[in-house]
């Protein structure tokens, strides 16, 4: 009871703190990170050009606004390693490095994937398919190498990304093919053995609210501990739109993940404004549209009645994520701000979106304000509902 009353007092108490300004902000900005520390860790989404372009606002802003940070690319297997025994430790050792010197849970994304892997790890010299059991050793080694050079500096490691189908069925690739369909029960094999015992295994997929990949994933998480093996938390990528997913879909699928054992981890949160074709939802980066200037409407800004509407939608969310704060162990943004968002390109390219809560220059949207609301009424009505509160 103590700690219920403790914790609404130290928000409140959080809230009056002077904060790090960012040129050109606001003066007494509140941060995520302060406003949401008794809930959740708050991060977002660091990729190679903002880590290293002269543009330094990402960075800025990511110190400032979150605690938590994500690779975009870096530390794939294409961009890490993309030949045999060459690898580009540079842009991972920054982000590492940035993400330690600003004391942030550090996030590595990821270590199987089906897209991002080069065909080398799938083929021996001649050209030719490697087997099960080479294909395993080479899994190994890429896990043993990160271990070596990261240790937990890396807190958590997206293990696997998106394996299972919206149907609920284990997606065709070449890793089920070479090994079999034991391919995500092997990977987390190799990262429990290989990862330090304090760096949590994330099992990370798109469209995690559809109910049969929902009840799939819950039965793999459930297999992965039957056998012994250590899985700490599920991702699930938040790439939405305004119309959906359903609240009440989000809120079930957090349930159920908790229920099996594991904690939620929001982890590519964006919500798309934009029009989109039928078929399109999800995150699967290989469909691609043609430009069409009907489907780029706001390159001008975001009409009032539409930023209005994404608030909403934003506060809708945190209000469902605040509720279920003791589940969820962090909400990462995919991206820092709208000009740095992937959704710029895809599934269309050079389109212009406005998918966060900081806009293209950095500033405030009617969105960022509307979290940090919820965040105040949500820790207001439970002091209030706090019997030793009175
Ligand atoms: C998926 C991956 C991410 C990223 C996005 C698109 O969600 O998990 O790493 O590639 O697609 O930006």
């Amino acid at each position: 009871m103590r700690l219920i009353l403790i914790l609404p007092i130290a928000y409140l108490l959080s809230t009056l703190m002077p904060t790090p300004t960012v040129e050109g902000q606001p003066a007494g900005l509140p941060t995520l990170k302060e406003t949401f520390k008794s809930d959740f860790i708050i991060g977002a989404e660091l990729g190679n050009t903002e880590l290293t372009g002269e543009d330094p606002s990402p960075r800025e802003l990511t110190a400032s606004q979150f605690n938590s940070i994500s690779p975009g690319n870096l530390l794939k297997w294409g961009p890490f390693n993309p030949r045999p025994g060459e690898f580009n430790h540079g842009p991972a050792d920054a982000y590492v490095e940035f993400g330690t010197s600003h004391h942030m849970y550090v996030v590595g994304h990821v270590l199987f994937w089906h897209n991002q892997t080069p065909d080398w790890v799938f083929e021996d010299e001649s050209g030719k398919q490697v087997s099960r059991d080479q294909l395993l050793d080479r899994m190994r080694e890429r896990v043993r190498h990160v271990a070596q050079r990261y240790g937990n500096r890396i807190n958590a490691w997206d293990v696997v990304n998106e394996s299972i189908m919206d149907n609920g069925k284990l997606r065709d690739s070449p890793w089920t093919r070479i090994i079999g369909d034991d391919y995500i029960e092997q990977a987390f094999r190799i990262a429990n053995e290989e990862l330090p015992p304090d760096v949590e295994l994330i099992y990370n997929d798109y469209s995690m609210t559809g109910r049969l990949k929902r009840e799939a994933v819950v039965k793999m998480i459930q297999d992965l501990k039957q056998k012994g093996l250590r899985i700490d938390g599920v991702g699930m990528q938040g790439h939405w739109a305004l119309g959906g997913p359903s609240i009440e879909s989000i809120e079930e699928s957090i349930l159920a993940y908790s229920a099996a054992g594991v904690e939620v981890h929001i982890t590519e949160l964006d919500i798309d404004v934009l029009p989109r074709k039928a078929g399109m939802w999800g995150a699967d980066i290989r469909k691609k549209l043609e430009q069409d200037p009907a489907m780029d409407p706001y390159q001008a800004g975001l009409p009032e009645a539409v930023q209005k509407q994404l608030a909403q939608r934003y506060a809708d969310i945190f209000t469902c994520f605040l509720k279920h704060h003791d589940k969820i162990k962090r909400v990462t943004f995919w991206g820092v701000s709208d000009r740095y968002s992937w959704l710029n390109n895809w599934p269309i390219k050079g389109r212009t979106n406005h998918p966060l809560l900081l806009d293209r220059q950095g500033q405030p949207k009617p969105a960022f304000y509307a979290v940090i609301d919820a965040s105040k009424r949500y820790h207001l009505q439970n002091t209030a509902q706090d019997p030793d509160s009175q």
